[in-house]
């Protein structure tokens, strides 16, 4: 079962990109002046650091291989099987999270029993 994990995003004050570790994970937080976006720090395609990353044209571009995601729908305009995960932000009083899906770790059973299901 998918369990959602609130991440702090701290404070946005005068910064247009950072990043966030939580639970050894990292998170890409962009602030497009009339929203925050935020993503996994590390490219779906092959693990680049997005933090270095360009905004053009409503997309980030990857520094990696220049893939561009579009970041209203985390779409891949080069590869449309490798979208990038937006994960929602919230406002909880003063302090802003991220709500991040997590799967959860499966035992070697688990993940032999899902692969004969065909379900893996
Ligand atoms: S690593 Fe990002 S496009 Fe290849």
């Amino acid at each position: 079962m998918t369990e959602v994990v609130r991440v702090p995003l701290g404070d946005p004050a005068g910064r247009e990109r950072w990043t966030v570790t939580h639970e050894d994970r990292s998170y890409l937080v962009l602030d497009l002046g009339d929203r925050l976006v935020v993503t996994d720090a590390l490219c779906p395609h092959k693990q680049n650091p997005l933090a270095a990353g360009l905004v053009r044209d409503g997309c980030l571009v990857c520094p990696g291989h220049w893939y561009a995601f579009d970041l209203a729908t985390g779409a891949c305009r080069n590869a449309a099987e490798t979208p990038l995960p937006l994960h929602p932000v919230v406002a909880e009083g003063e302090m802003l999270y991220a709500e991040v899906k997590v799967e959860p770790e499966l035992s070697w059973s688990e993940r032999l029993r899902a692969y004969a299901r065909g379900s893996s």
